[in-house]
């Protein structure tokens, strides 16, 4: 085996992703990483590592992990990867922007990484997608109506929605509708498109479930390779119910996956 020294991990985010993924590299449990420091906007506190700007990340960072929001990714996406940094992103709704999906892809030397974040199967969607694409792709997501409010939704619909006592559909359209109406929620559905390489035949639905103790994601997809069907059942993590309990843990082991030493499933 070739001899190689531990990447240097910086992390933008310290909240409920970034937290955890932090405190797991600062305690060694990814394979051939180092945590070098954290990016937050505010001022850190309680962290395993030093806070950095972007500035010194660049200079002192491998790879940058974003686990911060979708505006975090817009700000520093590009400079990361023009400094030659790679990137692995958890906020890929903000690609749904084609123009600044467009923008990353054209910059460099750094490499773009996605985390399969809080769903499966996309290895197998990106699989059937070589063959020959999709006729239909459907992601089909169920939450707790609270943890979908948004700035832009008016009065009416956060009253029906903080009083619902079944199930209603909040949102029935595009991926890219999806991910830039519901930023923290429907990461999943630019997560499917990203992975078949195909914004345009990703459908999704939303449907806000006051009975929904778990984040439920169904993804549905019918091609010349296949029919396929995922059911995923998430647990949300105790420090933010907009996020599934296992988001840090695929931050992990796709880092595990781009730096670690060892082979393994992929
Ligand atoms: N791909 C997926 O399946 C998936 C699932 C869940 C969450 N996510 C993404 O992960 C992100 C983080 O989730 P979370 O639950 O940890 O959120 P959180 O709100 O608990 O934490 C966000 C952290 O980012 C920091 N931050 C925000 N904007 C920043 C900026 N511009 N620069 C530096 N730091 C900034 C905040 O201070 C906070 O520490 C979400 O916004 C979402 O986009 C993706």
């Amino acid at each position: 085996m070739k001899a190689q020294t531990a990447s240097r991990i910086g992390v933008i985010g310290h909240g409920a992703v970034g937290s955890r993924v932090a405190a797991d590299l600062a305690a060694g449990r990814v394979n051939g990483a180092v945590l070098a420091g954290i990016v937050v906007r505010g001022v850190l506190v309680d962290a395993p590592a030093p806070q950095l700007d972007l500035a010194q990340a660049l200079e002192q960072c491998d790879l940058i992990v974003e686990c911060a929001g979708q505006e975090a990714l817009l700000a520093h996406g590009k400079a990361i990867l023009c400094a030659g940094v790679d990137l692995l992103i958890t906020s890929m709704g903000a690609l749904a922007d084609s123009r600044f999906l467009q923008s990353l892809e054209a910059a460099g030397p750094g490499r773009l990484f996605l985390t399969s974040g809080a769903i499966g199967g996309l290895d197998l969607l990106a699989s059937g997608a070589r063959s020959d694409g999709y006729d239909s792709v459907v992601v089909t997501t169920k939450k707790l109506p609270s943890s979908l409010l948004q700035p832009w939704m008016v009065q009416a619909q956060i009253d029906e929605l903080t009083a619902a006592t079944e199930p209603v559909e909040i949102f029935s359209g595009s991926a890219r509708d999806a991910a830039r109406l519901f930023p923290k929620s429907l990461n999943v559905a630019a997560a499917v498109a990203m992975a078949i390489g195909d914004w345009e035949v990703v459908s999704v639905r939303l449907i806000g479930d006051p009975t929904a103790e778990l984040t439920e994601h169904v993804i549905e997809a019918n091609g010349p390779s296949g029919e396929y069907c995922f059911v995923i059942r998430n647990k949300p993590s105790p420090e933010n119910p907009r996020t599934s309990g296992v988001v840090p843990f695929s931050v992990l082991r796709s880092l595990e996956s781009i730096v670690g030493v060892r082979g393994g499933l992929i």
